[in-house]
């Protein structure tokens, strides 16, 4: 039997990438049925919730989901936008794909970041003698994307029993003096050992069935003691007995970022937290072509419930052209991981050539790759619209 993906365009140009990243796996012989998933501002404008619980019960029934791309905005806007009957509600905005993260516990982020040969935006730097040289990335980053400092337990004004343990803390007065607690505002950074084990064994095992050689913990453990401390400890442990072949490197997040424009190539693995996870791999697709190119899974190995999404949100000053511009390759890279997720891997490949084929030959490209700014007329520049994009792709599967 066929099986069924939840197909959530989203918002803007979420819903045009999307639909040309499904032609492709069509083109490519996929063969699936596709249920749409209710997402986005529509329908926070329309119900009150971004994320319906219908779209909820769609994913639990089929597990695998390909995401486009949501609009949010600041709380107070987004209360504006309300239809009028639910404004006096108390409704309050959140963003619907960290919603979904929460709900399914899709704790394991994997953002590979690799060059394509060709690219006009590939990262040059300028080596000895003035020579040029275009180093060849090969990462995959695994982002811890449930805890940390993005894990939502945070105040402002804090409640008194929080307020004394601050004041409590040898750390606090030291370094703070005496703060009332209407003038003090907590973001947690809170690690648990089973998420931290779990992102580090995928960190791992993904190194060592995809033969890279390290496993870099990228954190700060010199100064964020207890929780970039923990992940580091953990990751030695866990090498030690289980993945004695693989090297484990140590490197601090803000050194990371200078050390990625200088030697990209010679990192594998990275696994680091929320926030610096999340930090690094921006910092790593900026290498390799940016948003028009970076893809993601968002995965919960338990449950086998998986979302495969590009790392753009919906692009809103490009979704109002009459022909969408944007470029899917990111949508249809996160295409492809959801085929390697579930094991097809002949068609994960064929798509794979297709669109590195289409890039080196620099024939078709989008307004990104054109290294286009602003508001891109794309007619008389000779970009590629998002279509003949997916076009092109397709022709060469041919
Ligand atoms: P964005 O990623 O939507 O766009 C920023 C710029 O990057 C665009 O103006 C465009 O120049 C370029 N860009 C993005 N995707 C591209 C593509 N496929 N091809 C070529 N160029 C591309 O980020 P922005 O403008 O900060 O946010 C817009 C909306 O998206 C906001 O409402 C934000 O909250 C939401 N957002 C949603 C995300 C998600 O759905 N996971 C992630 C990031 C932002
Ligand atoms: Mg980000």
């Amino acid at each position: 039997s066929k099986r069924t993906i939840v197909a959530m365009p989203g918002d803007g140009i979420g819903k045009n990438v999307l639909e040309e990243a499904i032609r492709v796996l069509e083109a490519a012989g996929f063969e699936a049925n596709y249920v749409e998933g209710d997402i986005g501002w529509e329908f926070w404008k329309k119900e009150g919730n971004p994320l319906p619980d219908r779209t909820l019960k769609l994913l639990e029934e089929h597990k695998i989901g390909l995401f486009g791309a949501i609009t949010s905005k600041p709380k107070d806007a987004a209360a504006e936008e309300l239809a009028p009957e639910l404004r006096d509600k108390g409704l309050v905005y959140s963003s619907p794909i960290v919603g979904l993260r929460q709900h399914f516990g899709l704790d394991i982020c994997l953002r590979p970041c690799r060059t394509y040969k060709g690219n006009p935006l590939n990262f040059i730097r300028r080596g000895p003698n003035d020579t040029i040289e275009e180093p060849k990335i090969d990462v995959a980053i695994f982002r811890q994307n449930t805890e940390g400092l993005y894990g939502g337990v945070e105040w402002s004004n804090p409640p008194k029993e929080v307020h004394d343990t601050l004041m409590t803390h040898p750390k606090f007065k030291k370094n703070f003096g005496d703060v009332p607690k209407e003038e003090i505002s907590v973001s947690t950074r809170i690690f648990t050992k089973k998420a931290t084990e779990r992102i580090l064994r995928a960190a791992f095992d993904y190194a060592k069935d995809n033969g890279y050689k390290s496993v870099t913990v990228c954190e700060k453990p010199n100064v964020i003691r207890e929780t970039s401390g923990m992940m580091f400890k953990m990751a030695q442990e866990i090498k030690d007995k289980d993945y004695p072949d693989i090297e484990l490197w140590n490197t601090n997040i803000d050194a990371q970022m200078m050390w990625l424009t200088k030697n990209p190539e010679n990192y594998g693995v990275i696994v680091a937290g929320n926030m610096f996870g999340d930090i690094v791999s921006d910092g790593f697709a900026g290498l390799i072509g940016g948003l028009g190119f970076a893809c993601s899974a968002q995965m919960n190995p338990d449950s086998g419930v998986a979302v495969f999404e590009p790392t753009h949100g919906s692009a809103p000053k490009y979704a109002d052209y009459d022909i969408s511009i944007t470029n899917p390759i990111a949508m249809m890279e996160s295409a492809c991981m959801m085929l390697d997720f579930i094991k097809e891997d002949e068609i994960a490949k064929k798509i794979r050539t297709a669109i590195a084929e289409v890039i080196a030959e620099g024939k078709v490209q989008t307004y990104d790759m054109k290294k286009m700014r602003g508001k891109p007329d794309v007619v008389k520049n000779g970009a590629a619209s998002t279509t003949e994009m997916a076009d092109a792709i397709i022709a060469k599967m041919k």
